[in-house]
């Protein structure tokens, strides 16, 4: 991953071959924003005007490139458009610097070094932008014969308060933030074919090992002995058998204890329900919610709050076969309660049942699931916002206010009363989908039914955000990690009493 340092001194007597600046749209042509001022020196003031020159407007996203022309060490520089960058200290001025400095990452893929100096004043600055860095230069060549260009090797963020240690501290965690986010990423971009339930507990357990947690992971005969029967009834009719994958951390005085619980479809072709081949095609990102909890579990051992975390993951492909479950077919879910599986395809809901039910069994204060659930939830927010449903509107609104502060687009949902009437199913306890108005409202319900009584539970639905179709700001095209910053914020939260 991209390394990161901190400097006060001027950007252009840095060695680097790059320098990042931010430019927005002034009242007459392009204007510098802070941060650029000692490179505008060395350009004798005249940087803006030649950005103006070579078309540059500021708006959001736009990269401009000017050679340096020795007024700095680094040979190039460039001019990323910030669009409106107000309020200053707000969530909103943050997820701009992190754009940026994402945007900026991404343009100088196959650059060795680079320096960013943008508008850093405080360590919730300098985590932006340090975030905005570590994702944007993510890219992912597993699979290339050539790789191409590297991604950007090193960036040196520039602010006054190089040496403050709480900019130390927020760009420690960052990086072990933006590792999190760049691990997902990467486990979704792996084809399903590698990425089998097996595989891919293995990859967990692997990425735990040297860390204070303890893993443990059950097979499909440990599965069919404590009775998981959502997990295997979706994973029957794969070659690749099944896994629940789970990991705790445990630190001493806990007083708190968060669980986090994802959708691990490593390929959903929906079964004997089969999917046509475009919905199917970029269902290897089904699993993106099992990748977010494992990676964010990770990332909390390193962080070390004192708040104990149990990710929990069911692996599962859903594939057709003469062995798959048929729909109509009943399944007795881990706890005991049965389920009529009226269609194949709605199956992340069966394997979340189960684990949800296993979550309880810890006795956590929250439980906070997360999913490529529904192309319902798609349809109602977009690819850009994922959907927030909660048991109470104050976790509602907490969940959404951490999203917010991480930097990820999320929007509360309701979870309908009347809609738990419309699972009822004349031979089991529930079936698995309703009327097809408000999908993502009915998974919700369906997956309350397993929430015990009296823990707090929150449902994230990424379907829309998790899978990627052309690049922007820190934003890469396929697996992007959504999910996995906030996940994070909420374990901060809960340590911090705010949650
Ligand atoms: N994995 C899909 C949901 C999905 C759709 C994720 C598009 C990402 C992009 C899920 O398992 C599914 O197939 N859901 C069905 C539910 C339906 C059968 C009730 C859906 O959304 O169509
Ligand atoms: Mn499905
Ligand atoms: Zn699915």
């Amino acid at each position: 991953m991209t390394a990161i340092a901190l400097s006060s001194a001027d950007p252009t007597s840095i060695t680097a071959d790059a320098i990042i600046i931010a430019v927005a749209a002034g009242d007459d042509g392009v204007r510098l924003l802070p941060g650029a001022e000692p490179v505008d020196a060395a350009f004798r003031g005249s940087l803006a005007t030649t950005l103006g020159h070579v078309g540059a407007t500021g708006k959001a996203g736009e990269v401009t490139k000017v050679p340096a022309s020795g007024a700095a060490k680094a040979t190039v520089l460039v001019a990323v458009g910030a669009g409106t960058l107000d309020g200053e200290g707000t969530t909103r001025h943050r997820e701009t610097l992190r754009r940026v400095a994402g945007v900026g990452a991404r343009a100088l893929a196959g650059t060795p070094s680079a320096v960013a100096a943008l508008p850093v004043a405080d360590a919730g600055d300098a985590a932006a932008v340090a975030e905005g860095l570590l994702l944007g230069s993510y890219m992912f060549s597993d699979y290339k014969t050539d790789n191409g260009k590297a991604p950007l090797g090193a960036a040196t963020i520039v602010t006054r308060k190089s040496r403050d240690k709480a900019v130390k501290a927020a760009v420690a965690r960052a990086e072990i933030v933006g590792e999190a986010v760049n691990l997902t990423r990467s486990w979704v971009n792996t084809p399903a074919r590698d990425l089998t339930p097996a595989a891919f507990a293995d990859a967990a357990v692997a990425h735990a090992k040297g860390l204070r947690l303890s893993v443990d992971v059950l097979d499909e005969k440990a599965l069919a002995k404590r009775g998981f029967g959502g997990i295997l009834g979706v994973g029957q009719g794969s070659a690749n058998p099944p896994r629940l994958v789970r990991i705790a951390y445990r630190p001493s005085r806990a007083k708190r204890h968060v669980a986090l619980v994802g959708k691990g479809i490593t390929f959903d072709s929906g079964g004997l329900s089969l999917k046509p081949n475009d919905a199917m095609l970029a269902m290897k990102s089904d699993m993106s919610g099992a990748a977010a909890v494992v990676a964010a579990v990770v990332a909390v051992a390193r962080l070390a709050p004192r708040v104990a975390v149990t990710a929990y993951a069911p692996m599962a492909e859903n594939m057709p076969s003469g062995s798959a479950q048929r729909p109509s077919d009943v399944l007795t879910m881990y706890g005991g309660r049965t389920v009529e599986v009226l269609n194949t395809d709605a199956e992340g809901r069966l394997v979340l049942a189960d684990a949800i039910v296993r979550a309880g069994e810890d006795g956590p204060d929250l439980i906070v699931d997360i999913a490529t659930l529904t192309g319902a939830c798609v349809v109602a927010l977009g690819t850009r916002v994922s959907g927030i449903m909660a048991t109470g509107d104050d976790l509602l609104e907490k969940v959404h206010d951490a999203s917010d502060r991480a930097g990820e687009q999320m929007w509360p949902l309701p979870l309908p009363e009347e809609l738990r009437e419309k699972l009822d199913s004349p031979v089991a306890d529930i079936a698995n989908i309703g009327e097809r108005w408000g999908g993502a409202l009915s998974a919700g319900v369906f997956l309350k039914e397993f929430v015990p009584d009296g823990i707090g539970w929150a449902h994230l639905d990424i379907a829309g955000p998790s899978f990627n179709d052309k690049p922007f700001g820190y934003t890469p095209k396929g697996g992007t990690g959504a999910g996995v910053r906030t996940l994070i914020q909420i374990v901060d939260d809960v340590a911090a009493g705010r949650l």
